[in-house]
């Protein structure tokens, strides 16, 4: 178990999750991880006791999901490899409908219903990508809030549904594209590639960082799924 802000002595993953995710004025250290980064594709450390540090973390995930537009975020993406997801599918940015933010720590699926269904999602690492994903109807997650309960959600049929093993695949470092075939894969690539460069170029026209650019342009997954 890994808690953000004491000392881990056993092992220098744990020693880089502390430092990468090291409190700090500075919200620069938490930005958004794109495809291509390690982070991605690794899977995360169990939150241990809920600091103030993670209380923050979580906060700064939130502050930036609803930035974004988003209806999820894992920690992950933020370049943070610990257990813990942020979600609202709830809320509509554009009617400016009532934030109803859960988060997640050390979530875990129990349960998946045999039924699947596909539909369309799109994620905040992946700019520019809409894949179609099959996944199961139903899921029953446990994860602790940030007081330490332990919660059950039962979810059926809804973007909450499809949102919870989303952000849960971040957890263990698996992303949209290892649901794809090798070809619809490689397209993907191709797709989340083009728009980085594009908007790393329109960035750089536009005499901005690039990144701004990149961030603004993404809400495919509040539409489709999540993030
Ligand atoms: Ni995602």
């Amino acid at each position: 178990m890994v808690s953000i802000g004491q000392t881990c002595l056993d092992s220098k993953c744990r020693e880089k999750i502390l430092e990468d995710a090291a409190v700090s004025d500075s919200k620069s250290d938490f930005h958004l991880r794109f495809m291509g980064e390690d982070v991605l594709t690794q899977k995360a450390e169990e939150v241990g006791e809920v600091t103030p540090e993670i209380e923050k973390l979580a906060d700064d995930m939130l502050s930036l999901m609803y930035e974004e537009e988003g209806c999820g975020l894992a920690a992950p993406q933020i370049g943070a490899p610990l257990r813990l997801v942020v979600i609202d599918c709830d809320y509509d940015p554009s009617s400016q409908t009532k934030k109803n933010p859960y988060v997640l720590i050390n979530p875990e699926i129990v349960e998946l219903s045999d039924e699947t269904a596909k539909d369309s999602e799109g994620c905040l690492s992946f700019p520019g990508l809409s894949v179609e994903i099959e996944r199961p109807v139903g899921v029953v997650v446990e994860a602790e809030d940030l007081e330490g309960n332990v919660l059950r959600y039962e979810v059926e049929g809804s973007l909450l549904a499809r949102c919870l093993q989303h952000e849960i695949d971040h957890l263990n470092g698996v992303t949209m594209l290892d649901h794809l075939g090798p070809i619809a894969r490689m397209k993907a690539i191709s797709t989340v590639r083009e728009k980085m460069q594009g908007d790393a170029a329109a960035g750089a026209a536009n005499g901005a960082e690039g990144e701004t650019a990149t961030h603004s342009a993404e809400r495919t997954e509040k539409s489709t799924e999540e993030k």
